[in-house]
Order: C-alpha cells, then structure tokens, then sequence
C-alpha cells in the first residue's frame, strides 16, 4: 500500500498500514541486525514514517533488533540535525553509537533513506568496525545534487531561503558549516570550487586526493545496493541516485558511471567487477515505496548471511 499524500508530506512519505505486533517468539538468529538513517526533514521514529519500516522488516524477517538512527537526545534535534548538523559530526556520533551498541558486533545490514544514504555509507568507509554488511540506498545522492526543487516539511519560505543560499553561497564556509545540504552540493559549471571546498561529499567521494582506505573500508561490503526513483521530484539529477552525475562543466548530459572519475578512485570499479553493485529502480517519487516492492526486492538482501 502506499500513500503518497501524507497529511505531512515527509521526505519518507511512506505508509506501510498497520503491521501487527509480533507476538510469538520468532526472533530469527541468523539474520544480521538492520541500521536505518533516515532523510532531511524526517526523523528516527515517526509512525507513519521510519516507524512502519521497522515493523516491517521485523514482520518479515524476524530479525530482533532493528535501529532507526536518532542523531541528538531528542526527536526534535534528530529532526533539525538533517538541516544544521554538519555530517561530519553526524557521522562521528553514529560510528560511537555503533561501536558502542553490542547487539551490533556480530555486523548489520544498513538502509540509508535520502541524504541519509551518503551519511551510511560515510559510515562504511570511514568506520568499518562493526562491519556493515550490505548498504542500501533508497534515493541517496551520491554524487551530491544541483537543485533543491523541493524541502519536504519545510514551510516554502524556509525551503526558497536555503535554495537561495545553495544557488548563491553554496561554496562559502559558513554555509558549508552550516546547512547540511551544502555539503553535498555539486555544481557541474564549477567543479573546482566543489572539489576544493564542499566538506562532506568531495572528501567521501576521494575528489581531491584519494584516500585508500575510503575505497578498501567500502569494498568490505558485501553489497551495496542502490535504488533510484524514476520520478523523483526532489533529487535533481535522479542519476545520483545511482552515483552518476552530469558531465562537467554543463547541467545537462549524464556522464555514464563507469567513465567518472569516482569508479576508479572509490574503488567501485573493483567493486562492480566482484558484483557488489547492484542497480535497481522504482517508477514513483521520492522515497514512495511500494510496500510489496519493498518485500520483494529488498527483504531477500536482508536476509542473507555470509
Ligand atoms: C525465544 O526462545 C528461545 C528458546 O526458548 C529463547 O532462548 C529466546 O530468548 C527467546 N527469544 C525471544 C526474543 O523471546
Ligand atoms: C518468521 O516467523 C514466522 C512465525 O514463526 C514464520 O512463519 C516465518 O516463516 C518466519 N519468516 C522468516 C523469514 O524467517
Ligand atoms: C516515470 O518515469 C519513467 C521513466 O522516465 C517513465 O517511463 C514513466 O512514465 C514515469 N511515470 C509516471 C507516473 O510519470
Ligand atoms: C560502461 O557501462 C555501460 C552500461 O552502463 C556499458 O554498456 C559499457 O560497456 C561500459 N563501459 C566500459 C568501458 O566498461
């Protein structure tokens, strides 16, 4: 079932129905753990949102433990965390958070939804103790964006204020210190000022040196799997979504991923020659997953073990 128009229209506009509350004992020992990130302008554990994942995964894998990730003490710092916390901060508290969590020492799979995507796979290059498993990306943007066409859950002056500051001021050190988005924003006319100065996505992205480590830590995935929405309204371009971006120095043409420099420097080439890449896509908006798409597709990846 889904529900494209939730009474608020989250970035993770998901709506699973009711899933019944698992009674019996059938916790599932073999399945590995799940670790969910969510988007920019959602949070851990709204109901309707993150909330109804879990219950679906736990429904249909068994799997006892599912973390939905709550960045800061509080639901509402979780939620402006996604707008004003930089991701690196953001990505060190969550490497303490798993490191510390024994439930998760024997490894996890992970589903990054949106922005949240990059931050987990931050995760994996940057912290591979405990070992992520297989990475999955719902919507992420990882080659970063150009063009916020729209702010879930912001009111439109907010949402026009920070397209203003990333159309005009993207590059400019206060606002990569302090708006999320400008960390990962990618201007094909001006790769330069991107590879020098955006201070999340260039680093993970090994644009300005590459760092080995970065493509070793992310080859310890099994899998890394990436799902695109084929209308997606909000991600511009939709080819991020599968890591590709536009050509440089024009905002037009798509560079095939396999001929950007990103393949050979994070090491997706060796990956995608061992194949761990796996590219799949949803006819639909951003982040409006079918729930019986999501059974059939992703559940199966959820339950492998090595
Ligand atoms: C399930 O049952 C087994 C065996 O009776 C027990 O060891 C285990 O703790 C139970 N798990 C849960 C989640 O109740
Ligand atoms: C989950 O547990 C239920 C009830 O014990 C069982 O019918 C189902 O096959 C289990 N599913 C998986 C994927 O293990
Ligand atoms: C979604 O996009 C795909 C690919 O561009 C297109 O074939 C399809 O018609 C679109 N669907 C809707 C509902 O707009
Ligand atoms: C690049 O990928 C495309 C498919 O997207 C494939 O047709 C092509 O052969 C690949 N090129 C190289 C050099 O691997």
């Amino acid at each position: 079932m889904r529900l494209v128009n939730c009474a608020v229209y989250l970035i993770s506009c998901l709506y699973f129905g009711h899933a019944k509350a698992e009674s019996g004992n059938s916790s599932n020992g073999n399945v590995l753990p799940v670790v969910l990130w969510h988007g920019m302008g959602d949070t851990c554990c709204f109901p309707f949102s993150l909330g109804s994942i879990k219950k679906l995964i736990m429904e249909q894998t068994n799997v006892s433990y599912v973390r939905s990730l709550e960045i800061g003490a509080n639901i509402v710092l979780d939620y402006e965390s996604g707008f004003f916390i930089h991701p690196n901060k953001q990505v060190d508290y969550v490497c303490k958070q798993l490191a510390q969590d024994e439930q998760l020492s024997n490894g996890y799979n992970a589903i990054g939804f949106s922005q949240g995507a990059q931050f987990l796979r931050a995760v994996a290059q940057r912290c591979p103790v405990p070992r992520m498993r297989t990475l999955i990306s719902l919507g992420g943007q990882h080659q970063g964006v150009f063009g916020l066409p729209k702010c879930p859950t912001l009111s439109v002056s907010s949402c026009e204020h920070i397209t203003r500051l990333l159309n005009y001021a993207a590059y400019e050190k206060w606002v990569q210190n302090d708006l999320v988005q400008a960390t990962y924003w990618h201007d094909p006319l001006d790769e330069s000022s991107y590879r020098l100065k955006s201070s999340f996505l260039a680093d993970i992205n090994n644009e300005l040196y590459v760092n080995e480590r970065y493509a070793e830590n992310l080859n310890k995935l099994t899998r890394f799997v990436m799902v695109k929405f084929l209308n997606d309204t909000i991600v511009q371009p939709k080819e991020t979504q599968w890591f590709e971006f536009y050509a440089p120095g024009q905002d037009k043409t798509i560079l095939p991923l396999n001929q950007s420099k990103v393949f050979n420097n994070l090491g997706l080439e060796l990956m995608n020659l061992r194949g761990k890449l796996q590219f799949l896509s949803i006819e639909g908006d951003h982040l409006a997953i079918p729930k019986e798409w999501f059974v059939k597709h992703l559940v199966p990846l959820l339950l492998e073990s090595d």
